[in-house]
């Protein structure tokens, strides 16, 4: 097979800015803190494994979510590793061979990998999530007695640890309406206490030494760095230089951390053309040059990740100018405008994500132009398109 040195169109990953978002992390948690790096979701578009064989030095444990995550790690790391997506009966085995610590959100789960573990002679760790005031996966408080009857009869369980998860202390001080500070952290008060009385349950149950788990970035950021008590920590986003919200980074940017984001996502330019004046552009006739026009082609859409809804909205950066989409995003490629470009030539390089010159695309940016967020932006990148790490 011909090795392609130079892809046409790639996810360029640094190194140096991947190591020193976690190191920035570390520095904000209380001294013997662990981390779990969040990988799931092909590290957040990331790209999983090139992004593990550069965080395990640095990192406790990894955090995935499915059977075929857990696989795809095992190639190329054993470190520890928490599956804390559903795994089906039939992938049990599976995934209490390839090694993991699994988290339990049901009795019946809790039961199945008892009995795996049994047959593969083994005692199977796992953490067991609390649904304090998320509202998403977990057991109630109301459930955790009978669970924890449960436990007690299940021999080849190692019960070693008890979570929850915020649901929204990342934006919870925005009000609706603007960026302005406010000081409302009611709900996470709520879910903190609910999740504080689990723990007691836990240990009235007799379950001595588990480990405790609440914050995500923004959890770390928000309550890890000045009022947590817990010895693990789930880092996601910020792994990735990428800020949970808008709140926490205008509260926490340079005082506290300076993040840098580890991805761009680059191509070239395919053909440079000149359309007259009134000529519609691409499916749906959804653009009509008022002028004539010097339009350049973009080899990459949405199988690629360009999401549909940047048609006639989004930008690019060529010859470090900002250039608009034209007309619709299709599968394989969109169109720019690039009448203000008179040297640019087919291969000019193309930044969709990232920085060219002083000029920068964020996923922020993107994010807010399509009505979602930067985390959905990134893993949305196929995971088809080579990565470079520089
Ligand atoms: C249970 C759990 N822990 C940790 C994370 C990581 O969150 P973040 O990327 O905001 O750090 C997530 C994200 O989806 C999650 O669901």
């Amino acid at each position: 097979m011909i090795k392609n040195i130079s892809p046409l169109s790639f996810v360029e990953l640094s190194r140096k800015n991947l190591i020193n978002n976690i190191k920035q992390f570390k520095s904000l948690t209380k001294i013997g803190t662990k981390f779990i790096v969040v990988i799931k979701g092909n590290a957040y578009g990331h790209g999983q494994n090139f992004m593990v064989q550069i965080l395990e030095p640095y990192t406790d444990y990894f955090q995935i979510d499915s059977v075929e995550e857990l696989r795809i790690l095992r190639k190329v790391s054993n470190k520890e590793a928490f599956l804390f997506g559903f795994v089906q009966k039939i992938d049990l085995l599976n995934a209490l061979s390839l090694g993991c610590i699994l988290t339990v959100f049901s009795i019946e789960q809790l039961t199945e990998i008892n009995k795996v573990a049994e047959k593969l002679k083994i005692r199977q760790e796992i953490h067991v999530s609390v649904d304090a005031y998320l509202g998403r996966e977990g057991f109630l408080l109301s459930e955790l007695p009978k669970l924890f009857q449960e436990i007690r009869k299940c021999k080849n369980i190692k019960f070693s640890g008890i979570y929850a998860h915020f649901a929204n202390i990342e934006d919870t001080r925005l009000s609706e309406q603007s960026f302005e500070r406010t000081t409302n952290l009611t709900h996470a008060h709520k879910q903190i206490n609910e999740y504080k009385r689990a723990l007691e349950l836990a240990e009235k149950f007799g379950f001595k030494n588990l480990q405790t788990h609440i914050s995500s970035t923004s959890g770390i950021l928000a309550y890890e760095k000045t009022k947590g008590i817990h010895g693990l920590v789930r880092l996601g986003i910020g792994t990735y230089g990428l800020w949970p919200s808008k709140y926490l980074k205008l509260t926490y940017k340079n005082s506290d951390l300076d993040l840098k984001p580890v991805l761009s996502w680059k191509t070239k330019v395919a053909q440079v053309k000149t359309l007259p004046k009134g000529n519609t552009i691409g499916y749906g006739l959804t653009y009509k040059t008022k002028k004539e026009t010097r339009i350049a082609i973009i080899p990459q859409g949405y199988a690629d990740g360009v999401d549909r809804g940047l048609s006639n909205k989004g930008e690019v950066l060529i010859r470090g100018t900002k250039c608009r989409i034209l007309g619709r995003v299709s599968m394989n490629m969109f169109v720019v405008d690039v009448s203000h470009l008179p040297k640019i030539k087919v291969e000019d390089e193309v930044v969709i994500l990232g920085s060219q010159g002083e000029k920068k695309i964020t996923a922020e940016g993107i994010a807010a132009k399509i009505g979602t967020i930067n985390y959905e932006i990134t893993t949305r990148i196929s995971a088809l398109l080579p990565r470079v790490v520089v």
